[in-house]
């Protein structure tokens, strides 16, 4: 599906994004991990976490959805189910990495993950090495990408050095060690997405921070209860972007998810002067189980050029696109350095967003890990191909917004895997076009 989005006038009005995609997967999972029912309140309906869902169907688990509310009825930690048929994640690259960690101890039984084409260039080898030598088993084609398939053995703990910064692999590992003998630590460059850590804690497992260090101990059983989701800031910065970038805008945006791992976007934008207010949680050293909301009061104004450095990449890493994207509207230069992880995405982010943000009249250059934007105070407009990637589709959507001619977007339907409700949500603050 092809959608046009034509120059928007102020953009004003509330909106409540869509439910936080990863502590809804997260959420499903372990529910389906625990031996007791676990309440789950607005999980994000969207193609990503509705396969989720259907994935710890395969595996035993009872999913009773009223709506948006949830009530998984898990079969506990070392109780998985095996499936007769592979379990299809669809496009979802955190269910691909995710699950295998709790599948890798389920002894004596064997599992196949597969998805759609894009999910199978993505690679798995940065989960299977840990979970192997951890003791489990597995086979992945070309030995890098899905089909993935995983036989269960009795894990050993392990302590385990990612070479990455990426809550994926991090979260794999320490699913993997609920059920390992002993504690397993996993250590990563810089500081990504906690919500795997909050979400264990809230489960009542002892989990512990130690700089770029986490500890987890195995357990019997995990105790969650409930988890209400909050709405997602990475499906959040698109408004936020459109907010900062139309003139005259202001917007009002309920309920967003503010965990500092995943605010360095807002914080970006205040370091080029964008005006994003609201009550963000500050960088904390040891682990909370609470995933802490706040309203963001956006406007529109001029910005001026800034540079992230390889730390703050994943503290932002969906919202690089979007950072590029104010880089054409601000006053100099902004660089992007050390995000090679953009590469392996649901499509290679840099290629792309320089690709598609160039054929918008803007002066990009692509490095090896990022991009320099220079900032001609606006673009143009033209056609953005989604290349089936949610965030590419939705960053073209609002360059449109803020362009001088409407930018076409070819592959619109991508969004459905984050936010289906996106074009409406845009419509009804004021945007223009967005209909199929
Ligand atoms: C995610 C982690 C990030 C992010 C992805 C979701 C998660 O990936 O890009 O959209 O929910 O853990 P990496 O861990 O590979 O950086």
């Amino acid at each position: 599906m092809n959608l046009r989005f034509e120059p928007a006038p102020a953009l004003t009005g509330t909106v409540t994004p869509p439910a936080d995609k990863s502590i809804s997967h997260r959420a499903a999972l372990l529910g389906a991990m625990s031996s007791e029912p676990v309440r789950i309140s607005n999980y994000l309906r969207a193609a990503d976490t509705i396969s989720t869902l259907e994935a710890v169907r395969a595996l035993g688990a009872l999913v009773e959805e009223h709506g948006s509310d949830l009530v998984i009825r898990g079969t506990g930690l070392r109780n998985a189910r095996e499936p007769g048929e592979p379990i299809d994640v669809g496009n979802a690259g955190t269910l691909l990495r995710l699950l295998p960690g709790w599948l890798a101890s389920q002894e004596g039984r064997s599992f196949t993950l597969d998805g759609d084409d894009s999910i199978r260039r993505r690679p798995v080898d940065r989960v299977a090495e840990p979970l192997r030598l951890m003791g489990a088993e597995l086979e992945a084609t070309q030995g890098r990408f899905a089909p993935l398939t995983i036989h269960g053995r009795h894990l050993r703990s392990v302590s385990y050095e990612i070479d990455v910064a990426s809550a994926q692999i991090k979260s794999c590992v320490l699913l993997a060690g609920l059920a390992a003998d002993g504690a397993t630590t996993v250590g990563e460059p810089s500081r990504s997405r906690d919500h795997t850590e909050r979400m264990l804690l809230r489960a009542g497992v002892p989990v512990r921070r130690h700089g770029r260090h986490v500890t987890a101990v195995n357990a019997d059983e995990l105790q969650l209860d409930s988890v209400a989701v909050p709405a997602d800031p990475s499906s959040a910065a698109f408004l936020i972007a459109a907010g900062v970038l139309v003139p005259g805008s202001r917007l009002l945006l309920s309920d967003v998810g503010v965990n500092w791992t995943r605010t360095g976007f807002i914080r970006i934008i205040r370091r080029m002067r964008g005006i994003v207010l609201g009550d963000l949680e500050g960088e904390l050293e040891d682990l909370t189980a609470d995933e802490p909301v706040s309203d963001l009061d956006v406007a529109h104004g001029a910005l001026e050029g800034t540079t992230v450095e390889a730390e703050e990449v994943p503290l932002a890493i969906d919202e690089l696109p979007l950072v590029a994207l104010l880089g054409c509207f601000a006053e100099g230069e902004t660089v992007v350095r050390g995000a090679q992880e953009l590469r392996v995405k649901e499509s290679d982010r840099i290629a792309g967003v320089v690709e598609g943000l160039s054929g918008l009249g803007a002066e990009i250059e692509a490095t090896e890990d990022g991009f320099v934007v220079t900032g001609t105070g606006g673009l143009r407009g033209g056609t953005v191909e989604s290349r089936g990637d949610h965030r590419m589709a939705m960053m073209g959507a609002i360059a449109g917004l803020a362009s001088q001619e409407g930018v076409e977007v070819v592959g619109m339907d991508a969004a459905a895997v984050s936010y289906p409700g996106f074009a409406e949500d845009l419509r009804a603050v004021g945007a223009v076009g967005g209909r199929g």
